[in-house]
């Protein structure tokens, strides 16, 4: 008896602290279906503390009530919060309606017969408890779809054998040792529940932890390989993966490159992770677009050649513009990532894509306002010089040209004066004298602005330039230029016009080249411009980098103008193979006719 009360009391203590674990797991969370099964861990506490009572005094009808009401409350407790952890899931409503329904049942029939049938009546609450406590297992499995972790299998199963025990004990006489260990089994299995409870719960903490801790280092971190190695590293701590990394697309070359890597095996990491280069089965998956689910396991090629566990899960880092990388991890032999591990890594693939993204914007755009700055500057320069180089060719040339035909005039009028003859060549003379300054005149205004750009348009003008300025110092040049009837914008017409003046200025200034081509094509809405040389060439990207415009305004000057207007100026070019330039601008769509 004694013995049996002990083990009743340890089943009642492991009945109180589930339910001090759940209402502590309810206060922290508030999700309503923790706060039924607290009630349901309520109402088993006070029914094992009543089968305790029953141990010591003579078993009164009104205690074998209260019991069996218990139970049945309790039972119905857990499967309204099995049920209501998520009603739309398939199936749940049938799992509820059968649980409920019996419950019912079973508590209409104990009130009408319950008071004459003890036995039968204990054996109807038992049956109709265990049945509810076995549709609460279903229903939570249901909600949960899989049970892939232990937290969730340990739910599962508390409430599982939970039914089964009360169904298995349903039937046997009542003897104090019966009652203590059924009560005992009773207690464990939902000491199982809540230890489940508690570790899912645990891990939810943790997570919310790392994520705050991932979204710190989006926040702060200096740059996309700082970022990656970071998140990389409290990724690999959280899921307890052996090691990863990360390849990004170089957004110029268009290649996946490796950026970031989190405990590299040996062999990869080896002469500056040479096995990490060129393409294996996750960039081709990627490539080809296969690579669509927020997390893929794939079967890893660099693994499987130096012998390592050769899985890897890979996550897409998605940004607004697609994809942009892969967060590679590599799987313990065995391991498998649960349902919520694949949720976690799809948001971490996204807040980093995202996050990349905008370091990536933001670098542009510190770029290009340096860009603009010094461009701000030199144009400003550049202004000045050009008055001091009007100033000084108007004050040495022409000053000179005009003082020149001055004095001759002065001269001829001295000689008229003194009746001296003036003779035609005298006169001559001064007519060439004029002629020479009005070309200089004229030369000045052309430098200026061309004035057959506003008169006879942009392929004349084109044409002008470079026979008069191109073809002089050197270098052959081809035009072909297939424009509409009418017009262009005199805006565009003058930007096009500037954009080819320097490309061609730059070809005699830099290229050392014999030939050039320029085309000028109207295709339907674009207008396009082409200017290649058969120079030496260039490295493109080394004259704009993280401190502006090395070189000169250029190039940097092209593409403001062609920004300017909507449109756009690529440069490509190597050492040793020449360079071209395209820009591209958009034409307004022909007004119906
Ligand atoms: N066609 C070309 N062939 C070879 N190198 C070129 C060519 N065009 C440009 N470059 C290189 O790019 C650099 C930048 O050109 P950019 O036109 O911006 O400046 P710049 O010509 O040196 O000076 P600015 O145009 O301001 O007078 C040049 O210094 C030159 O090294
Ligand atoms: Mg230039």
């Amino acid at each position: 008896m004694e013995y049996a009360a002990t083990i009743l009391a340890l089943a009642l203590a492991a009945y109180v602290a589930v339910m001090l674990l759940l209402l502590a797991t309810y206060v922290e969370t508030r999700f309503g279906y923790v706060g039924w099964w607290t009630a349901g861990a309520a109402a088993l506490a006070a029914r094992a503390a009543v089968e305790l009572w029953t141990l010591r005094v003579p078993a009164l009808p009104t205690f074998l009530t209260v019991r069996n009401a218990l139970l049945l409350a309790g039972a119905g407790f857990f499967i309204t919060g099995s049920v209501a952890r998520d009603p739309r899931a398939r199936g749940i409503i049938l799992a509820g309606f059968l649980g409920f329904g019996g419950l019912v049942t079973a508590g209409v029939a104990l009130l009408i017969f319950g008071k004459g049938e003890i036995n039968t009546a204990r054996v109807v609450a038992a049956l109709a408890a265990g049945a509810a406590f076995l549709l609460a297992a279903e229903g939570y499995r249901r909600g949960e779809q899989v049970l892939d972790d232990m937290a969730t299998r340990s739910i599962f199963a508390g409430l599982l054998t939970s039914g089964a025990n009360l169904i298995g004990w349903a039937g046997v006489p009542r003897t104090p040792g019966v009652i203590a260990g059924s009560e005992f089994l009773g207690g464990l299995w939902i000491l199982i529940f809540g230890l489940g409870l508690e570790v899912q719960s645990l891990q939810r903490a943790r997570r919310l932890i790392v994520l705050g801790r991932i979204s710190a280092v989006l926040q702060r971190a200096q740059g996309p390989p700082e970022l990656l190695r970071e998140v990389l590293r409290l990724t690999g701590e959280l899921l307890q993966v052996h090691s990863g990394w990360v390849f990004l697309r170089n957004t110029a070359s268009g290649a996946y490159e490796l950026v970031a890597a989190y405990h590299l095996p040996e062999a990869l990491a080896r002469n500056d992770a040479e096995a990490m280069r060129g393409s294996c089965r996750c960039l081709d998956l990627l490539q080809a677009d296969q690579l669509t689910q927020p997390v893929h396991i794939v079967n890893c090629l660099r693994l499987e050649r130096i012998g390592a566990a050769a899985q890897h899960a890979s996550v897409p880092l998605r940004s607004s513009a697609g994809i942009i990388g892969l967060m590679n991890l590599v799987l313990p032999g065995g391991r498998q990532f649960s349902q919520r591990e694949m949720a976690l890594l799809s948001t971490v693939g996204g807040e980093v894509g995202l996050a990349i993204e905008k370091a990536r914007l933001l670098e542009e755009l510190r770029e290009k306002e340096q860009v603009r700055s010094t461009l701000i500057r030199r144009l400003l320069t550049a202004q000045e010089d050009e008055r001091r180089r009007i100033a000084r060719e108007l004050h040495d040339e022409m000053g000179q040209s005009v003082t020149a035909l001055i004095l001759n005039l002065e001269r001829a009028r001295i000689e008229v004066e003194d009746g001296r003859e003036v003779t035609a060549a005298d006169l001559e003379r001064l007519q060439r004298l004029a002629e020479t300054t009005l070309e200089e005149v004229r030369k000045l205004i052309y430098d200026l602005r061309p004035t057959v750009l506003d008169d006879l348009g942009l392929a004349a003008a084109l044409r002008w330039y470079i026979h008069s300025q191109i073809e002089p110092r050197g270098v052959t040049v081809g035009l072909t230029v297939r424009l509409g009837d009418s017009r262009l914008d005199p805006v565009l017409e003058t930007a096009v016009f500037r954009i080819a003046q320097e490309a061609l200025w730059n070809v005699v200034k830099h290229a050392g080249a014999t030939r050039a081509d320029v085309e000028l094509v109207q295709e339907g809405e674009r207008l396009s411009l082409r200017v290649r040389d058969n120079g030496r060439g260039f490295h493109v990207g080394s004259t704009r980098g993280s401190g502006g415009l090395r070189g000169g305004v250029g190039l940097g000057g092209m593409q403001e103008r062609a920004a300017l207007l909507g449109g756009s100026v690529r440069i490509t070019s190597t050492p040793d193979s020449g360079t071209e330039v395209v820009a591209e601008f958009p034409l307004p769509a022909p007004a119906p006719s």
